[in-house]
């Protein structure tokens, strides 16, 4: 039997306090002020906190559970915000039926309104972001066709190539700008009718962009691309998983977005605050061709009624208020600005996603963002150099306040650490 023990503490800022094997000193989970401490465990290393909340649910109002197991400061997506007691009470008495036989109320609602807020004929509602947009791009192509997107895009570095994988379709990709293409770039790239080649069918966009930072296209530069694909016989797809940001950040509406493409997906399981779920919208015709992939690929949902009730409450209630983490972006973009070694890319914060890249001293990304995770910060790394940061419902402007603490703290210790020599070495691009 094991008798290790474990150490924590609260540091005077009251954030955060890795617990550590004594023996080894490694950080085994990060303690809230707010939790108990851990106690020693005999059987292995105790479960990080956010999975050990003490009370049972029946005895915590759903209000003290989320601020008990709330673990840090969790900047590393909008996806990890947790539905609020009103939207689980909202999920709780939301009428279901079976799906598959178009039976669920509280879906069939959904659908029609994301239908309506979209503008176009119908919707379909699945379980994630990722199956929408295999489901959408499988919609337009065939075996042998080939798809056109941007090279940082989401359904080409994220989702496993799906359309490759499950459909055997081929990815063009194109760099952008931030994740954004200009039409003059696309021009010579539709196959010629030959044998030799695949066929060039469809163009598929991202907005906002999420390796691009959050970037919102310029609205007639994407009419542009739409206008030129359709003129050419190609259909157009929207990743639209952040549209809702696009949306409240320029004050186009989801339809004058939407209008220019044949299918959309969004989701509400990131700024809206829902645990899960995403729909694809487009013409009836569409989105019965839809409904036959979503069984294909087992996302056929019987009283998912439950969970799409989070997803309309998400739309009714957190759509407005994303101007909010617009605000909180801004105020974080501002103070990294400040921050010696660290730089944004890009440099204006559009709506909720803020990459920076990191001076070469403080590289690699990930033992970066490890530090900062020991700090109390949990942030996203990709690459070698670059960290994400993203605000959401669950990140208050005080949350960011504490967040840019942490990063001047990280900062300042790390470059201080190296000797001189070293630091003037170091080309920091
Ligand atoms: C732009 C974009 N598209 C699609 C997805 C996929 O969504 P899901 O995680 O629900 O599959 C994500 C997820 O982060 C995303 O950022």
């Amino acid at each position: 039997m094991s008798t290790k023990t474990w150490t924590w503490h609260t540091s005077p800022n009251g954030i955060t306090t890795p617990a550590r094997d004594r023996r080894t000193g490694k950080v085994a989970a990060i303690v809230t002020p707010d939790l108990p401490p851990l106690k020693s465990t005999e059987d292995g290393p105790p479960l990080p906190a956010v999975f050990r909340s003490p009370f049972p649910a029946t005895t915590q109002s759903d209000k003290a559970r989320r601020i008990m197991v709330r673990p840090v400061l969790d900047f590393r997506s909008d996806t990890a915000t947790r539905p609020s007691p009103a939207m689980r009470q909202a999920m709780a008495e939301a009428p279901v039926g079976d799906d598959v036989f178009d039976e669920d109320p509280t879906i069939n609602r959904l659908e029609e309104t994301v239908a309506a807020l979209l503008g176009k004929e119908a919707a379909i509602f699945v379980p994630s972001g990722t199956m929408s947009n295999q489901i959408g791009i499988r919609i337009h192509c065939k075996q042998g066709d080939e798809v056109i997107c941007e090279s940082n895009c989401h359904v080409y570095n994220y989702e496993q190539a799906g359309f490759a994988q499950l459909g055997g379709v081929v990815a063009r990709t194109v760099p952008g700008v931030n994740g954004v293409l200009h039409v003059d770039q696309l021009r010579e790239l539709i196959r010629p009718d030959n044998c030799h080649f695949v066929r060039t069918r469809l163009v598929s966009l991202e907005n906002t962009h999420n390796r691009g930072g959050g970037k919102v296209w310029p609205y007639e530069q994407l009419a542009d691309v739409c206008e030129w694909a359709h003129e050419n016989g190609l259909a157009t797809h929207l990743d639209g998983a952040r549209l809702w940001n696009a949306s409240i950040a320029t004050g186009i509406s989801m339809a004058d977005w939407a209008k220019h493409f044949d299918t959309v997906s969004v989701c509400f399981s990131k700024g809206l605050g829902a645990p899960v779920g995403s729909a694809l919208v487009g013409t009836k015709k569409h989105i019965a061709e839809a409904d036959r992939h979503r069984k294909l690929f087992g996302g056929g949902m019987r009283q998912a009624g439950v969970i799409a009730a989070g997803a309309l409450y998400g739309v009714e209630h957190n759509f407005q208020r994303l101007a909010e983490d617009h605000f909180n972006a801004k105020r974080l973009a501002d103070g990294i600005r400040q921050i010696p070694g660290l730089k944004l890319v890009p440099d204006e914060v559009d709506t909720n996603l803020v990459i920076f890249q990191i001076d070469p001293r403080l590289e690699p990304a990930a033992e970066f963002v490890a530090r900062l995770k020991e700090q109390g910060l949990i942030a996203g790394s990709f690459g070698r150099n670059n960290v994400r940061l993203v605000t959401h419902l669950d990140v208050t402007t005080a949350d960011v306040d504490a967040a840019l603490a942490i990063l001047r703290r990280v900062c300042a210790a790390d470059l201080r650490e190296l000797p001189p020599s070293a630091a003037a070495k170091t080309a920091y691009a």
